[in-house]
């Protein structure tokens, strides 16, 4: 039987989340999407009318196939937390079952297991302040929908992972170095993200034989990224001083998330795994 991965944080073809779908579907796993809930409209649209049909030739031709786009708020483990204004909001009202516990729920009823979990969503509301000037809320929000939306999806999505399954986070390396521009509490949060992926790799893999790693990624131009306003810079920076100096591109993290979901990776986990053209070990700038 082939794999079935459920890949959180697509809302978009430019992001990580869908180079790291399309990687899995290439090596034969069952797509499954959870996308953001004030994104699924435009998202599941552009879909349907085939704007994203050029993005999805899988390299022997074929298109890939979503077997179903879930609604998700990462931020939400269940209906109780969901505060009244959000639940009046009309992007909101019209989609149903999007906290995390009942998306797991859908998963379950809809396809039984899965085997693979990507976590691939960020969000960061003062993401553009040094973490100075963050304010308490806009550092929780980002450690809420950037840290503890892993921890969630975990606890609710194990209980219908098989056994040998494993799960995909993305980090960056602001989590361990400075990187002056990543603030809001985003670099806090990834350090977060990294640490409890050692946590949860223990947990999961005692428990449940699930695998925990993370990619550090390089710049990419997504969506999320631009929103930061130092993406160009930083993707320029990374051309004139990494050891590799070519464009990095979704589908290099991509085939590394397929690589880590896979049993060749069968004995690798709680890893932070760079794949950046190999910035990361840069001590100086030449
Ligand atoms: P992206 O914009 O394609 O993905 C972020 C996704 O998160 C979006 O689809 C957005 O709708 C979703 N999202 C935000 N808040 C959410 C919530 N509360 N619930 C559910 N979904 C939510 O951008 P990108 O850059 O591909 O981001 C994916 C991951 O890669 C993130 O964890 C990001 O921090 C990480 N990353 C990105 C780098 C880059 O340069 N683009 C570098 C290193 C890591």
């Amino acid at each position: 039987r082939g794999k079935r991965a459920f890949i959180a944080g697509i809302a978009d073809d430019n992001g990580y989340g869908w180079a790291i779908a399309k990687s899995l579907a290439a090596a034969g796993a069952e797509i499954l999407v959870g996308t953001w809930v004030p994104a699924l409209n435009i998202f599941e649209s552009s879909l349907r009318r085939g704007k994203f049909d050029k993005s999805r030739v899988l390299p022997d031709g074929s298109l890939m196939e979503i077997s179903k786009v879930y609604p998700l708020d990462a931020v939400y483990d269940s209906p109780e937390d969901v505060p009244e204004d959000v639940k009046a909001n009309k992007r909101y009202a019209g989609s149903s079952n999007w906290t995390v516990k009942e998306a797991a729920e859908c998963v379950k009823q809809d396809f039984g297991t899965i085997d693979i979990l990507v976590h691939s969503l960020a969000n960061g509301p003062e993401v553009s302040k040094p973490l100075l000037e963050t304010s308490r809320k806009g550092y929780l929000a980002a450690v809420s929908a950037s840290s503890y939306s892993f921890v969630s999806l975990l606890k609710h999505f194990i209980p219908i992972m098989n056994p040998g399954g494993a799960t995909v986070s993305l980090t960056y390396i602001a989590s361990e170095r400075i990187i002056p521009g990543y603030g809001g509490g985003m670099s806090s949060a990834k350090a977060a993200l990294e640490s409890d992926t050692k946590v949860l790799a223990f947990e999961a893999g005692r428990k449940h034989k699930v695998r925990v790693n993370t990619i550090s990624a390089g710049p990419l131009g997504s969506r999320a990224a631009k929103a930061i306003g130092f993406i160009d810079m930083m993707i320029d920076y990374s051309l004139e001083n990494a050891p590799l100096q070519k464009e990095l591109t979704a589908e290099e993290v991509g085939n590394a998330a397929a690589f880590l979901a896979s049993p060749l990776a069968s004995a690798i986990t709680g890893a932070v795994l760079y794949v950046d053209n190999g910035l990361n070990a840069m001590g100086v700038s030449v």
